[in-house]
């Protein structure tokens, strides 16, 4: 049962262009009336056959539900049904819609949970991670993070690494699906604020000058025991949540 804090999202919801919506969605327990999936019966031939080759039972169910619902919600928006609208992609894997391309959105899942974000005409990207137990945590911000995140995770005391660890993690993903390079783009090469107290923001981008004018990060908490990102393009915009039922 979807554990998420947000009110219930309305079914013809209305966005305006400094607006991001959020819609945080049920991976695990989704059921309709006739006890299928929501949106399942929509999903077009090549999302079928991914959902086909995963290997596992569990991790097929969150696709097809997260498919379905992405396409439900994005049909609230278009007047159109969930079955009607088709997807592109960039060439690192970020869908796109192929006939409403002002209609921006990403969607991050994370054990069962999914969030979806909406808006026109700007690019956006999310990130949603549960925060688990993780003992190489050190070694993997070592290997990944840029040098200035490295050290101010490492002076903090021992009990609040983890939620920290995540929270960067996040803001960093963020940032590069909202480019839509995803992990293609080395995670050194740009940093993120990461002290508890400070908003989240990206600090330095190598990719260019302009990056961090360009973007503004926000945190996510939908659900205890989870940390979110959102990256959008533009300084001012209004954040909206939902939850789907
Ligand atoms: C995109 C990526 C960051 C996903 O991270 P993750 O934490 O495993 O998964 P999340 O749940 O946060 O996001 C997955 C969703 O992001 C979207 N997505 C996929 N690729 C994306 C990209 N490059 N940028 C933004 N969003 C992307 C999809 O909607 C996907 O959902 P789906 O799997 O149901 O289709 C990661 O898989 C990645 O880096 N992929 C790109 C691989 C790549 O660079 N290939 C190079 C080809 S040249």
């Amino acid at each position: 049962m979807l554990n998420c804090l947000w009110p219930k999202a309305p079914l013809n919801p209305v966005l305006a262009n400094d607006e991001v919506h959020i819609w945080c969605i049920d991976l695990d327990d989704p059921v309709d009336d006739a006890g299928t999936m929501p949106g399942s019966s929509h999903l077009s031939g090549d999302e079928q056959a991914r959902a086909a080759r995963f290997r596992f039972e569990r991790v097929r169910r969150r696709f097809i539900a997260g498919r379905g619902q992405l396409r439900m919600i994005l049909g609230r928006y278009l007047n159109l049904s969930p079955g009607e609208l088709k997807f592109k992609y960039l060439p690192a894997g970020k869908p796109e819609l192929m006939d409403e391309e002002s209609l921006r959105f990403n969607l991050s899942n994370s054990e069962g949970t999914a969030l979806v974000a909406v808006t026109r005409n700007l690019e956006v990207g999310i990130d949603l991670e549960s925060i688990h137990p993780f003992p190489d945590l050190l070694q993997v911000a070592q290997q990944f993070f840029a040098q200035s995140e490295r050290v101010e995770l490492e002076a903090l005391p021992a009990d609040q690494r983890l939620e920290v660890f995540f929270r960067v993690w996040t803001r960093k993903e963020a940032y590069l699906k909202a480019r839509g390079d995803g992990l293609s783009t080395p995670l050194d090469q740009f940093s993120v604020s990461l002290a508890p107290e400070t908003p989240s923001r990206l600090l330095t981008s190598n990719i260019g000058p302009a990056e961090l004018s360009r973007w503004v990060l926000h945190t996510l908490t939908p659900i205890p025991g989870f940390t979110g990102t959102l990256a959008v393009e533009g300084q001012s915009v209004g954040i909206v949540h939902w939850r789907m039922e």
